[in-house]
Order: C-alpha cells, then structure tokens, then sequence
C-alpha cells in the first residue's frame, strides 16, 4: 500500500479498483520495491497504479513494469492499453510518450472533484486528467 500510495494519494481511490485488477511486483529478493496495477474488460486494458519505491526510481524499474504488462496483455489478445495521469505529472507524461502512448483525452477537474485534498506536483495543482493510450495489435 505504501508503494501504491505514492502514485494514487488516497486509499479509498485505491481500494475501488484493486480488488478486480491484476498485480504484479517487482522485486530486490524478497523487498517489494515496484507494483502495477492493470484491469482488463473484454479487449481493452488500463494500468490503474504503476509506481516504484523513491529509492529505486530512474534506474528503468517503471519502464521495465510497464513493458511486461505490454507483452502479457498482447499474449493474451489485449487490443488497447490506456493510463490516466494528472496534468501536472510532466515527468510521467514523457515517460508514457517515450513508452508509445498518445493523448486521447482530458477529464477536466477530475482531481479537484473526486480527491478530498488538494493534490500538488511541481508546485502546481493537479485539476485535469490526461488520458493517454496505445494499440497492442
Ligand atoms: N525526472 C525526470 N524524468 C523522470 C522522473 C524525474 N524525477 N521520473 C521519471 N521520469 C521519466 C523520464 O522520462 C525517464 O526517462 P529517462 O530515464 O530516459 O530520462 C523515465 O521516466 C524513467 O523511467 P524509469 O527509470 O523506468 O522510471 P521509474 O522506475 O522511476 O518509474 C514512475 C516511473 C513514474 C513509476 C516512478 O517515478 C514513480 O513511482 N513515481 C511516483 C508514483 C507515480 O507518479 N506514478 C505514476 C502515476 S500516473
């Protein structure tokens, strides 16, 4: 929880959608140090939560997390793959873009109406997501 904590700041946001998603770990033996969360309806898929612990990032976890989600969702015949983020996360951002999603949309004040407290990022407040997507066919 912890860890998926640094990417989604409330419980009660997390707790709607892992219960029917699918986890995977990364692991330094037996320390847990990166997850992702992917749920998948019918030929579509969503990465919900992907975060790796502070001391661990910039060294191609995240990268490496997402790339396996890719691979096991194309063996099993996954169409699309789409994240949301806030319009405030650049960093994500251009790490999805390098990874191959584009923008399809803008949830606008989805952070300002469904989280109690206000989320900032590089001193700004997250208001809008941005929804980015890729084919896997
Ligand atoms: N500054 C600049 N670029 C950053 C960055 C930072 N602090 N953090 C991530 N990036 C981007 C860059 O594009 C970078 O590419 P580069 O190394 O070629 O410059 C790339 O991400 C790094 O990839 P990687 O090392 O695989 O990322 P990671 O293991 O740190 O995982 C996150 C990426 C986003 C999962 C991780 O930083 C994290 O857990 N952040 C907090 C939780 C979060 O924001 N999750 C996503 C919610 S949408």
């Amino acid at each position: 929880m912890d860890i998926l904590l640094l990417a989604d700041p409330e419980e009660e946001q997390i707790a709607k959608y892992l219960s029917d998603s699918s986890i995977f770990l990364a692991k330094n033996s037996d320390q847990i140090i990166g997850v992702i969360v992917v749920k998948v309806s019918a030929v579509d898929s969503e990465i919900m939560n992907v975060a790796v612990k502070e001391e661990y990032q910039r060294k191609g976890i995240g990268k490496m997390l997402i790339h396996q989600a890719i691979q096991l969702l194309k063996q099993s015949g996954i169409k699309t793959l789409s994240i949301g983020t806030a319009d405030t996360s650049v960093h994500q951002l251009s790490l999805y873009k390098k990874l191959g999603f584009s923008e399809v949309e803008r949830l606008e004040d989805f952070f300002t109406k469904n989280y109690k407290e206000a989320i900032y990022e590089n001193g700004i407040r997250a208001k809008d997501m941005i929804r980015l997507e890729m084919s896997l066919t």
